[in-house]
């Protein structure tokens, strides 16, 4: 099968960028990206690719060539699905806010309704592509919606999870460690399979396309961020033991990487992680777990989670007792909001939890990230529902500059690990601000000896 016209519905993190790069690199398939919401196709339609909704470097580039040749982002979903011989769904799959499996199962009822409106629209056979992280068995769902309230039109469903990182969005999808995609084992699962093989292999070299069933695939993305995450709860585990004994976080992790068998990567001790994927995504694991009564994987998992917690607040407690048991009414300056850097994204980010903790301690923030919109950081905050909104404009304070967003503070906190924070003049900030001048590296990227010879007392992860 040639396959001409591809369709993605939802253009989000996933979506956007990932069918920018098809594009680009499949310049004789015609690629057309729908989404619900009409600011953001529109802000995807800005004639300057500067402004397009999410920031990733290389991204307005790529969306620059491809956007008006065989890249569209447009409104119209029912067009786009009855045009496209492929339907990727990258819609978002949150963690439940209600009702059974609430803070653990994945919501999807996004995903349901775009698979009922692909049944109600197609009128030829089409190929389904799961391109969101969902649980395992989804696609058998999927199916049943299309199979049962279809036009008689045959549906294959593929699952073809997304490894992409934020941050380096752009080049992990023209270089990506492997491409995984699970179908059918029938004649016709195959054919489909076969089809987005063809369409990868445009530009990712043939054996690192894996295809596996359905299920497997499904289960590896939750599995592989499962165990990325897990790296970082263990490491943090050890940066608060290596703070009790003397031990040095960063030397523990280059000793422990080392070992072939563990690897390098992965190992930096942090305020914890955030994104949209791994806390979601062992949530929905250890639902999945307990659904079929495996209480010790559930448990086992769970307690990723239980660790990242611990170590979010954790920081924030080791802020209050540094500042002498008390913050109430110090302006303590958030250098990043974002939840890695390289991103415009918040979604989860630790600072929205540290931030939560020391407003209740009645700290005034100070923030300034160099990517993130100021009602985006207020809008985080408001979703915890802590306190009222009015609360939350009285305690949080967004700047454009670095150094105006230090200046007379007791404390600064850095809770992203945006590159041009080890470029500043630090000379400069810590005459700006109140004495003993506190920097609480949540990242482990200041030079702290430099630091403390300005006059800082400084304080990083795990040393
Ligand atoms: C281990 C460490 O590897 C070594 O660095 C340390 O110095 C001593 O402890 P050892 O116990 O000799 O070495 O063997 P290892 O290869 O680590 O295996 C330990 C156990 O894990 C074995 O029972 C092995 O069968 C099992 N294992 C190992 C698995 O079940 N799965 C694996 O993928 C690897
Ligand atoms: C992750 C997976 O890496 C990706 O494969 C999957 O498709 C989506 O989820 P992402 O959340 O975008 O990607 O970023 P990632 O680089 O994995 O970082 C997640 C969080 O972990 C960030 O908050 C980051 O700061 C933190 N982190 C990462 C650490 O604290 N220490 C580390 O060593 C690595
Ligand atoms: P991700 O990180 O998974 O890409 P995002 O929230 O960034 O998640 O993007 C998901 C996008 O999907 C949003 O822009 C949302 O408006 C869109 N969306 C959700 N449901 C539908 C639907 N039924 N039809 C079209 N777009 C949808």
């Amino acid at each position: 099968m040639e396959i001409t016209k591809i369709c993605c519905i939802g253009a989000g993190y996933v979506g956007g960028p990932t069918m920018a790069v098809i594009a680009q690199k499949c310049p004789h398939i015609q690629v057309t990206v729908v989404d619900l919401n009409e600011q953001r196709i529109k802000d995807w339609n800005d004639p300057n690719t500067d402004n397009i909704p999410i920031y990733e470097p290389g991204l307005a580039e790529i969306v620059a060539e491809a956007r008006g040749r065989n890249l569209f982002f447009s409104t119209e979903v029912e067009k786009a699905i009855d045009e496209a011989q492929i339907i990727f769904i990258s819609v978002n799959t949150p963690t439940k806010t209600y009702g059974k499996g609430k803070g653990m199962a994945a919501d999807l009822k996004y995903i349901e309704l775009c698979a009922r409106q692909i049944a109600k629209v197609a009128k030829q056979n089409k190929i389904v592509v799961e391109k969101s992280t969902l649980p395992v068995r989804t696609a058998e769902a999927i199916k049943s919606i299309l199979d049962n309230t279809g036009n008689g039109v045959q549906f294959q469903i593929l699952s073809n999870p997304e490894f992409l990182a934020e941050g380096t969005a752009v080049t992990d999808l023209l270089n990506p460690d492997r491409i995984l995609i699970g179908g059918d084992t029938t004649p016709e699962g195959e054919i489909a399979i076969n089809a987005l093989v063809n369409v990868y292999a445009n530009w990712v070299n043939r054996d690192k396309i894996l295809t596996t069933n359905v299920w497997s695939s499904e289960l590896s993305k939750l599995t592989a961020n499962a165990f990325l995450a897990q790296r970082i709860s263990s490491i943090n585990a050890m940066s608060e033991l290596c703070e009790k004994t003397g031990a040095d976080v960063n030397e523990v992790a280059k000793a422990i990487g080392m070992d072939s068998r563990i690897g390098p990567k992965f190992l930096k001790a942090s305020v914890g992680f955030g994104g949209s994927c791994f806390q979601k995504d062992i949530l929905n694991l250890v639902y999945i777990a307990k659904t079929y009564g495996l209480n010790e994987v559930a448990d086992y998992w769970e307690q990723v989670i239980i660790m990242n917690d611990h170590q979010k607040r954790r920081f924030s407690n080791k802020i209050v007792q540094t500042l002498y048991n008390t913050v109430a009414d110090k302006k303590i300056t958030f250098l990043g909001w974002a939840f890695k850097k390289d991103t415009n994204d918040t979604r989860e980010s630790a600072a929205i939890y540290v931030a939560d903790d020391l407003i209740n301690e009645q700290a005034k923030i100070s923030v300034y990230d160099p990517k993130v919109s100021r009602n985006k950081m207020l809008s985080d905050l408001d979703y915890l529902e802590t306190r009222s909104v009015q609360e939350n404009i009285n305690s949080l304070t967004i700047f454009n500059d670095a150094y105006d967003a230090c200046k007379d503070s007791h404390a600064i906190a850095v809770l992203t690990e945006w590159d041009e924070f080890t470029t500043y003049d630090w000379q400069k900030i810590y005459q700006s601000m109140h004495k003993p001048a506190f920097v609480f590296d949540g990242r482990n990227i200041l030079d702290a000896k430099k630091l403390e010879s300005i006059g800082f007392v400084y304080k990083g992860i795990g040393s």
